[in-house]
């Protein structure tokens, strides 16, 4: 394509004239659809819209606003949220008690000049240390969730000088090229190795494991920095651990004198009926990796908060050998973090989250009796799992859910199980509406998929 800057120039006006325009006329809409597409297919990726075609009924649906528990695409058709952006909208699309702040910061200073002290990283580096467990002390801020575990990965080897890291099969990081390393599943791997070498995977779930790799790389004369986990794993399919993994994993880790990293960006901000996951088994990590949700479904905005003893020399001597993110902690970002953390104390979303999970599981529960189809409904607050017997059959009931108005999504690493993660502020109402659409797409998919779902379901697949 030759440089053609009138063009651009021409284009930007025409888009800067549709994000001012709260009337947007039929032909308007019309042309932003098909240009969508068209730019999509040409300037993005081609693969991105056949994908999502496998969910939208073959429509295509331009997202254009939001709303607390809802989206709404460009003519004004409305989406029940159960997506949740994979976990980003624990207070709500926009939600106005966060959004006032934001703007209010907004028409002060957005950015930083990088040399005067920005207050608001700083207060919300304090409100963070009082509202961790433990003694987690100091905070970095970044930009998103694999650039966080980038930082909580350098940090285990620069405070402990030692090598190895310990992660667990089945595990999603984000892609970045030390946090892909440390991610469970080989598609996403296989292509960019060899990566970070010195990293073992071990079953999830399993702590004996981990301490058997542990006591096998030292005993070939390797060092181990670093344990990553997710307390609950997301992208592999809403995995539960055993009760008192995370308990037993901390023993571990302090036998060996090895940095215990939880990866806390989807279970954390009150995802699962506590502010942090491992609050529930009264766990305190070296590391705790947050991001998503944080930023109050408003801002990106994502980082780690660590215990003293790793704020070494090192760090405190030269605080950018970490890392030093041009936009990590800017002011904009801190003040939706502030704000959602105070909406979600204020507002006990945590607590909220563990009542309105315990009733949405209890009536998916009731709906499987009904519905065999739906092997297992797994899950904790609002990070639920539903999973079915074959990948096609998840997709199908995806799709009826789209059609009829709730945007699920499945997992990354398991597409057999369709995710289920709604704001945290979603009302009883809506809840008992997504329950009645369920119900509605699993009879459809089940009389679709009659001929082979019972031979899937009873092949224990
Ligand atoms: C547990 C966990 N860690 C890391 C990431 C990566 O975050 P990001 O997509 O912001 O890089 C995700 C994203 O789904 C995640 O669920």
């Amino acid at each position: 394509m030759e440089l053609n800057k009138m063009a651009a120039l021409e284009e930007a006006q025409k888009i800067c004239g549709f994000i001012l325009n709260d009337e947007l006329t039929k032909d308007e809409k019309d042309q932003i659809v098909r240009d969508s597409i068209y730019n999509f297919n040409h300037h993005v990726n081609p693969g991105w819209l056949a994908y999502r075609k496998s969910v939208s009924t073959n429509e295509a649906f331009v997202e254009w606003e939001d709303s607390m528990e809802s989206f709404k695409d460009l003519y004004g058709n409305e989406f029940i949220d159960c997506l949740g952006g994979f976990g980003i909208y624990t207070c709500g699309h926009r939600n106005p008690e966060i959004l006032k702040y934001v703007q209010a910061q907004l028409s002060r200073y957005a950015l930083h000049s990088q040399e005067l002290i920005d207050p608001l990283r700083g207060y919300l580096a304090k409100i963070m240390a009082l509202c961790t467990p433990g003694d987690l002390t100091y905070s970095f801020f970044c930009n998103g969730g694999a650039e966080a575990n980038e930082m909580a990965l350098k940090l285990a080897r620069l405070a402990t000088g030692k090598n190895y890291y310990i992660s667990t099969v089945g595990a999603f990081h984000g892609k970045s090229l030390g946090a892909v390393s440390m991610t469970g599943k080989g598609t996403y791997r296989k292509p960019y190795l060899p990566m970070i070498q010195s990293v073992q995977h071990v079953e999830y779930g399993n702590a004996e494991a981990v301490e058997v790799a542990i006591k096998n790389l030292i005993s070939v004369g390797e060092t181990v920095a670093g344990m990553i986990v997710e307390p609950i794993q997301g992208e592999a399919g809403i995995i539960l651990p055993p009760e008192g993994y995370l308990r037993r994993l901390r023993e571990i880790c302090d036998k060996y004198e090895v940095v215990l990293i939880f990866d806390e960006i989807q279970t954390g901000m009150g995802r699962t009926g506590t502010m942090w996951a491992c609050e529930a088994e009264g766990v305190t990590p070296d590391i705790l990796v947050f991001g998503k949700a944080f930023g109050g479904g408003i801002m990106p905005i994502t980082g780690i908060i660590a215990r003293p003893h790793l704020w070494t020399d090192d760090i405190v001597n030269n605080p950018w050998i970490l890392g030093s993110p041009t936009f990590g902690g800017n002011p904009l970002a801190c003040s939706a973090a502030i704000a959602a953390i105070k909406y979600t104390l204020e507002n006990d979303l945590p607590g909220q989250i563990k009542e309105k999970g315990e009733y949405l599981i209890g009536k998916l529960r009731e709906l499987q009796k009904d519905h065999p189809i739906l092997k297992e409904v797994r899950g904790k607050g609002f990070l639920i799992g539903l999973e079915y017997p074959t990948s096609e059959i998840g997709w199908a009931v995806s799709k009826g859910l789209f059609k009829r108005g709730v945007m699920t999504g499945g997992t990354l690493i398991s597409s057999k199980t369709n995710r289920i993660e709604p704001p945290g502020i979603l009302s009883y109402e809506t809840m008992d509406k997504i329950v009645q659409k369920l119900d509605e797409s699993l009879t459809e998919v089940e009389a679709e998929f009659s001929t082979t779902w019972e031979l899937v379901a009873t092949a224990k697949v």
